[in-house]
């Protein structure tokens, strides 16, 4: 018998060379290449040939209105741009356990006015059962199919013409045509784009359910997420229940808008409000609480800001922070001793971020130093307060994006004054809101608003 023949793949770009190279020639990428044995190809079922299209003008080709399929979950529906384009592919990533297989179940069994298929290759009919009952919900006109042959999969789809398709996941399909393991980079290029072709020949759209690797990108070819017309990412903290449905790339929408979902019990619930949820409900006023104003997306979140400051109890003090970057806090109490004369540097400062959420919107800078400066004090800060601002490195406060909407959900929920940049305020008709506006332009200024 010959030695099976291999070669090396760039994970990053799917590129083919017959040797080991440290650095992709085509992608520029470091240590991204890995063995795989080369493609025999085989004679297919699937595959239809496309001898009846040619190339046409732009004027001659019409537009047929195509209303997008509504998913009955209006979260899902907001992150693809308004539902789901007839014919496109949807991949779908996050880590294990996250709930992608209920995310898609779960829409699965909702919408009974579509056929839908879906085809796990991870979990047994009687699996899926069961999780069906655990979730709920009639699935009048949902199709189970537990497959990993992609020719059997595209024959099924071809026999029950089902209007949406699930693959769950991508990475457990094999292509006959290809020899190599299920997962490898050869197979999820091959099948990804058996499932492309056929999402565009037969104008159905399916959704493929992606594991990403321990750097938290789609496990597979980095073409792959450059082949879908979709890649959403579901996000959160395993700890947490807060799951967030965000899109990184959308040929049909915006990719600012996210989805918000609470895992409960019997599913993914929607949050329809998140500020209102990650916002304590206690009466009592502690010092080092302080709620910021962030954006996730487009959308303007109130959360809840902790610091806990004290002496350090060994010789070098901690600076730990969770849900919020901690270089940037220690550049923040950096400005604050430097610009502002508070002495932190024997003290050790923890920052919590409530709700598990993870927080990179540098508009939340000011509530950072607000909070650490109210531990430090033990001075409470106002309940009927919020705040955004970004810090510069001299200590000013600077504007912040999307200012009027942030305004307009703080007044929403109820807070009485924001503190906000005197910088931002240019084309702000202030006296549309009811709530007060505070500007300020330094951290000492801002100091004396909250602790005067
Ligand atoms: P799952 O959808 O299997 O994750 P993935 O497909 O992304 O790997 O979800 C898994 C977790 O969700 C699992 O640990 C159990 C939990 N879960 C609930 O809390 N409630 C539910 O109703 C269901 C179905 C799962
Ligand atoms: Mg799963």
């Amino acid at each position: 018998m010959s030695k099976q023949k291999s070669a090396f793949f760039c994970s990053n770009c799917g590129a083919e060379s017959t040797k080991w190279v440290g650095k992709c020639t085509s992608c520029g990428e470091w240590n991204t290449y890995i063995e795989e044995p080369v493609i025999k190809i085989k004679k297919s079922v699937y595959g239809k040939t496309r001898e009846a299209v040619i190339p046409k003008l732009v004027s001659e080709i019409s537009i047929s209105p195509e209303p997008r399929l509504n998913s009955k979950s209006v979260e899902l529906n907001r992150v693809l741009g308004g539902g789901i384009v007839p014919g496109s592919v949807i991949l779908i990533g996050g880590e294990p356990g996250i709930g992608k297989s209920t995310l898609m179940l779960q829409f699965s069994l909702r919408v009974n006015s579509y056929k839908i298929l879906y085809v796990s290759g991870e979990e047994s009919e009687q699996q899926l059962k069961l999780r069906a009952e655990r979730i709920g919900g009639k699935g009048e006109n949902c199709y189970m199919y537990c497959e990993s042959n992609l020719d059997n999969i595209l024959l099924q789809i071809d026999k029950l013409n089902p209007d949406i398709i699930i693959i769950d996941s991508i990475q457990t399909v094999q292509s006959e045509r290809v020899e190599s393991s299920p997962g490898s980079v050869v197979q999820v290029r091959e099948c990804t784009g058996a499932f492309i072709k056929y999402a565009k020949e037969n104008n159905k759209p399916f959704f493929l359910i992606g594991h990403i690797n321990k750097e938290g990108s789609i496990a597979g070819p980095k073409v792959l997420e450059h082949m879908v017309d979709t890649v959403l990412a579901f996000e959160g903290d395993l700890n947490n229940l807060y799951r967030i449905l965000r899109a990184t790339k959308n040929r049909f929408g915006s990719t600012s808008e996210i989805g918000i979902f609470e895992m409960q019990s019997t599913g993914l619930k929607e949050v329809p409000n998140p500020s209102d949820i990650l916002l304590s409900h206690t009466d009592e006023i502690l010092s080092g609480t302080v709620v910021a104003s962030t954006l996730e997306g487009i959308r303007p979140i109130l959360i809840e800001v902790q610091a806990l400051v004290s002496s350090a109890a060994y010789g070098i003090p901690q600076r730990s922070s969770t849900g919020f970057d901690t270089r940037r806090l220690g550049m923040l109490l950096a400005v604050l001793e430097k610009r502002a004369g508070f002495r932190l540097s024997a003290k050790d400062v923890f920052l919590n971020i409530a709700g598990g959420i993870k927080v990179s919107d540098p508009a939340i800078d000011l509530a950072v130093i607000a909070a650490v400066l109210s531990s430090d004090l033990d001075r409470p800060v106002s309940k009927s307060l919020c705040i955004a601002g970004e810090i510069g490195l001299t200590g000013e406060i600077r504007p912040v994006s999307r200012i009027e909407q942030r305004i307009s959900e703080a007044q929403k929920l109820g807070f009485k004054k924001m503190l906000i940049s005197k910088y931002g305020l240019k084309g702000i008709a202030l006296s549309k809101y009811s709530i007060q506006i505070i500007p300020v332009s330094k951290v000492e200024e801002a100091f004396k608003v909250l602790f005067h």
